[in-house]
């Protein structure tokens, strides 16, 4: 699979994705091998305008598994000639100059898609904006799923928390969409309901799909809660659909997920999941970030190669 550059879902069809899950599992191997040498004349840019933990650590570990080498700034407002006012366009001519991919975290819904019109070196978006996408996460999050539930066709799917502005949610739901008798529950209070462009897409492709605020409903029927960041100052402190208490996981309220189900997050958590959470067989987060570093490497080989 060679691939341009990486800027949305909806750019993946389902063999691509096959193609990927096995290019990932093949990644695994070479992980547990040691890495190989095979990019060591290839360099990644990591270009961020946003902070970022996992998918830049993420990212730079991929390639330096496969023998790369990585360049990289984490304010790029702050460290880099952004400082003074350069255009993202320029920026990106620059760098490409410099690198043979560029992962990128632009602060502006379709600052990646900026960058890929102009870019003769490949993009990798690596999130985009306030509700924008963040196509990578999306990948690790339904590799996760393929991995721990076996099938991805006909799982439930509980996307929880502030789907309105979260990117991860957004560029999931495209995802899981490619899939045949897919159910999504979007669970928020409803000023921070997932927006109707997503829930377009979803009709014009007949994917089933439901509007819920009752997280205890919904927690027994579905195979995959979905948990994201809820940033309380976000909530008007005024209003009684403060929603923080409201979705958080403790142990009384695992009692209530199947036995097999599992709980995914893209992380950060803030006070969504308590802690003693973590020891549950069920708690797949920090597995999810470990598959992060192989679907990375197989999106990198995909672009390089
Ligand atoms: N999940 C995620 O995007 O985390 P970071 O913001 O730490 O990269």
């Amino acid at each position: 699979m060679k691939l341009q550059h990486i800027i949305e879902s909806q750019q993946f069809t389902l063999p691509m994705l096959n193609e990927l899950f096995s290019l990932a599992d093949q990644m695994g191997s070479i992980v547990i091998r040691g890495g190989t040498l095979d990019y060591q004349h290839k360099i990644m840019a990591s270009l961020f305008y946003e902070p970022s933990t996992r998918t830049r650590f993420s990212f730079e570990s991929a390639m330096l598994r496969l023998g790369g080498k990585i360049m990289s700034t984490e304010r790029a407002q702050d460290f880099s000639s952004v400082s003074y006012g350069e255009s993202l366009e320029d920026t990106i001519r620059v760098v490409g100059n410099y690198a043979d991919v560029i992962v990128l975290r632009h602060n502006q819904i379709g600052g990646v898609k900026r960058a890929a019109a102009i870019s003769t070196t490949p993009i990798i978006n690596a999130g985009d904006g306030k509700g924008g996408q963040h196509p990578t996460q999306a990948l690790l999050d339904l590799f996760t799923i393929y991995k721990e539930i076996k099938t991805i066709d006909g799982v439930k799917v509980a996307l929880v928390g502030n789907l309105l502005d979260g990117r991860t949610v957004r560029s999931l739901a495209y995802l899981l969409g490619k899939y045949e008798r897919v159910k999504i529950y979007f669970v928020a209070p409803p000023t921070l309901q997932m927006k109707q462009d997503i829930l377009d897409y979803l009709n014009r492709h007949n994917v089933w799909y439901t509007l819920e605020s009752d997280f205890n409903k919904i927690l027994p029927e579905v195979d995959v809660v979905y948990m994201t960041r809820i940033e309380e100052e976000k909530i008007p402190a005024a209003s009684i659909e403060r929603p923080f208490k409201r979705y958080f996981i403790d142990e009384e309220v695992m009692r209530l997920m199947q036995s097999n189900a599992i709980l995914m997050h893209p992380l950060p958590r803030l006070n969504e999941i308590s802690p003693i959470i973590d020891a549950d067989p069920r708690a797949a987060y920090f597995r999810q970030t470990k598959n992060g570093v192989l679907i990375r490497m197989a999106l990198l080989v995909s672009v390089l190669d």
